[in-house]
């Protein structure tokens, strides 16, 4: 099969990481810290690995405050649940993803906040003076994605934490679309909390993400339980991370995630980005000259992640989605992509788009490939 919805997930994954797993898995797999025997030791150290490998990565505080969750959605969840109290505002967008906007539409609709969305122009770029002016004397968070999982368009991160900084409000990124291939300086964006999946462009296997919680947000108890440590504490214990990582952690997935990470530094991103960019270039240039198809987003592809949106006017998304998938072994995601608000406002909603999304594991021949396919699907 040719794979081409690595924004879903990143596949196939490093070599380093399916090996990191394997040995993992044999000889440490353990219950971190909640012992002093070889085997949980090491397996704590690994958890210690995998948070000065992000800390390092994204240029944080320090490593304790990287939470390791589930994905990014359990990260976006604890966060918002977390920070936001009754009575606050949140400026958001309209090109997020249901792991934000369903908590704060939910949030919204019980009265406990009030909410702005502000639109995304045709490109699929905010504009940050939109943001400015959104702002209310109630206003606490500002909630942006740094791409756009439909569009692939990169958000004026930088501007808009520097908006936020001045004017004192959290700022909370979510990098499910970006962890991995964009430089991301957690002190340098002014981000306050950054939402980050394991299982996409960091490399590492489904069921890992973090959060990272800047020392300007307080957050919430989430999941409270057994942290190995202070097991007389008749609370959770306020120590980061152990504060928001009640029960046994993911220590397998996070030995794996280390290892996509240090996979990701050694590559260097720009490369990666560079690489997988010029694919989705090449693939777009080749739709143009297709004709019959609707491309989405703006064409700069130093202002696009590897993802690219388009619409047939013969053929559905889903039915397209479904032929490349049955007749040609292509697998792309038709549809929403769990991204309703972008769709309605570039008028492909309900049906959606197609979205390719490619990875350093692809080649020129992949999409060359899907382009062939297209043009037989589409003649
Ligand atoms: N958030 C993932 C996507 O956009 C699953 O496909």
């Amino acid at each position: 099969m040719i794979y081409l919805d690595n924004a879903a997930t990143s596949f196939p994954k490093p070599e380093e990481v399916y090996r990191a797993l394997d040995l993992f898995a044999r000889h440490d797999l353990a219950n971190p810290g909640r012992a002093g025997h070889k085997m949980a030791l090491a397996a704590e150290r690994a958890l210690d690995e995998g948070r000065h490998q992000l800390n390092q990565l994204f240029h944080g505080e320090a490593p304790e405050r990287f939470v390791f969750t589930l994905n990014c959605t359990d990260a976006l969840n604890m966060a918002f649940k977390g920070v936001l109290k009754d009575g606050d505002h949140v400026i958001t967008t309209d090109l997020e993803h249901n792991s934000v906007s369903r908590p704060l539409r939910a949030m919204e609709l019980a009265g406990r906040i009030q909410l702005t969305r502000v639109h995304a122009d045709r490109g699929g770029t905010v504009d940050p003076d939109d943001i400015c002016e959104a702002v209310t004397p109630k206003t606490r968070l500002v909630a942006l994605t740094h791409a756009s999982n439909v569009l692939g368009t990169v958000q004026p991160v930088p501007e808009v934490g520097r908006i936020a900084r001045e004017r004192n409000l959290l700022f909370l990124v979510d990098a499910a679309q970006t962890a991995g291939v964009l430089p991301i300086d957690i002190q340098d964006m002014c981000i306050d909390l950054l939402a980050i999946p394991g299982h996409k462009s960091l490399l590492g296997p489904t069921g890992t993400g973090a959060l990272y919680v800047g020392s300007r947000a307080s957050v919430g108890a989430w999941r409270e339980g057994g942290t190995g440590g202070d097991s007389a504490s008749e609370t959770q214990p306020r120590e980061f991370p152990y504060f928001l990582e009640g029960g046994t952690p993911n220590v397998l997935g996070v030995a794996g995630l280390t290892a996509g990470v240090r996979w990701v530094q050694e590559k260097g991103m720009e490369q990666i980005h560079n690489y997988e960019t010029a694919l989705i270039e090449r693939l777009r240039l080749r739709l143009d000259e297709l004709g019959g198809l609707e491309v989405f987003g703006h064409s700069d592809p130093s202002r696009r992640v590897a993802t690219l949106s388009f619409r047939c006017e013969a053929l559905p998304a889903a039915e397209l989605g479904g032929i490349l998938d049955q007749a040609f072994d292509i697998a792309v995601r038709p549809g929403l992509h769990c991204a309703p608000y972008v769709h309605r406002s570039l008028g492909t909603f309900p049906e959606g788009t197609v979205r390719v999304s490619a990875g350093f594991f692809n080649t020129t021949q992949d999409i060359d490939q899907l382009a062939q396919s297209l043009q037989e699907i589409t003649s």
